[in-house]
């Protein structure tokens, strides 16, 4: 696959960046994961609107969205054609000192590629014992620091689980470590609100849209009382809920899930930029 970095294209193993890249060195840093299948990037215009919102929250400086829709496109006529890829698209804060201040060197603009399986039918997670911090400075934001979300994703494996579930500091349901999570609860859909910490997914955007639910804040606790219950995201688009904490829920897929996955899949094949 190849690499594109600042404006210039390279095959993956001659990529480079410097060891003082203040994203290396202290996660300062944004990013997106746009999914692309048979070359075609699903829902790029969202995706490089959501990493301006998050370099700003960052309080790094706009990155150009122009020249990097352009290197995203580039990446993608320079690499060979999969069914179904992942590009990673990462701006961070450039050469800088080895502490957390920053330096003033120009930002750092990579797009990378990988070949992704498609998802499978349906995933068990687990709640983790860390809450999210939805006051926290970078609530909502997309940004490299994810240290605690792989945490949280090895103690979900411990516990049977593929993706992690957080809480917030407030008790009620959040988000997974890569996905947003909806639930049917007394016959309704629902998905948490930006407001409870979560990130604003481009594709629980799309759902909301296409297919209709309500935010709301949900206790954590009732999770266990959901009749069904999806995750959405980028490299899953709608994906069924098995178990949760090794509880298997009462209808997997249930109605309400399967019909927003076959909602979401005809829209997004009609609409590849929507
Ligand atoms: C923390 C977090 N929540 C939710 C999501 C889902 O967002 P999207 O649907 O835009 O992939 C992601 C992945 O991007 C994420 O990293």
């Amino acid at each position: 696959m190849a690499v594109w970095i600042n404006g210039e294209l390279y095959p993956d193993n001659e990529a480079r960046i410097s060891i003082f890249d203040h994203g290396l060195v202290v996660g300062d840093g944004v990013f997106e994961t746009v999914k692309v299948a048979d070359g075609q990037p699903f829902a790029l215009t969202r995706h490089l609107a959501r990493l301006a919102r998050s370099a700003a929250g960052l309080g790094i400086p706009a990155p150009d969205l122009d020249q990097i829709r352009a290197g995203a496109l580039a990446t993608i006529d320079a690499s060979p054609r999969v069914p179904l890829a992942r590009m990673r698209i990462t701006v961070t804060a450039g050469v800088g000192p080895l502490g957390s201040e920053r330096g003033s060197s120009p930002l750092t603009a990579i797009v990378a590629l990988a070949e992704q399986a498609a998802p499978a039918d349906f995933v068990d997670v687990a709640v983790v014992p860390w809450p999210r911090n939805e006051l926290g400075a970078l609530s909502g934001l997309k940004t490299t620091s994810y240290g605690e979300n792989v945490r949280a994703l090895g103690y979900a494996a411990e516990h049977g689980g593929s993706e992690a579930i957080f809480g917030n500091t407030a008790g009620n349901l959040c988000e997974g470590t890569g996905t947003n999570i909806f639930a049917v609860l007394g016959g309704r859909l629902v998905t948490p609100p930006l407001s409870a910490g979560c990130l604003a997914g481009v594709t629980r955007a799309l759902v909301i849209e296409w297919v209709g639910a309500a935010e709301e804040t949900i206790p954590l606790a009732d999770l266990s009382n959901a009749e069904e219950a999806f995750l959405t995201g980028t490299t899953r688009d709608v994906q069924s809920i098995r178990n949760i904490n090794g509880l298997k829920l009462p209808s997997v897929p249930g109605p309400i899930t399967r019909k927003a996955a076959e909602v979401f899949a005809m829209r997004a094949a009609e609409l590849p930029n929507p």
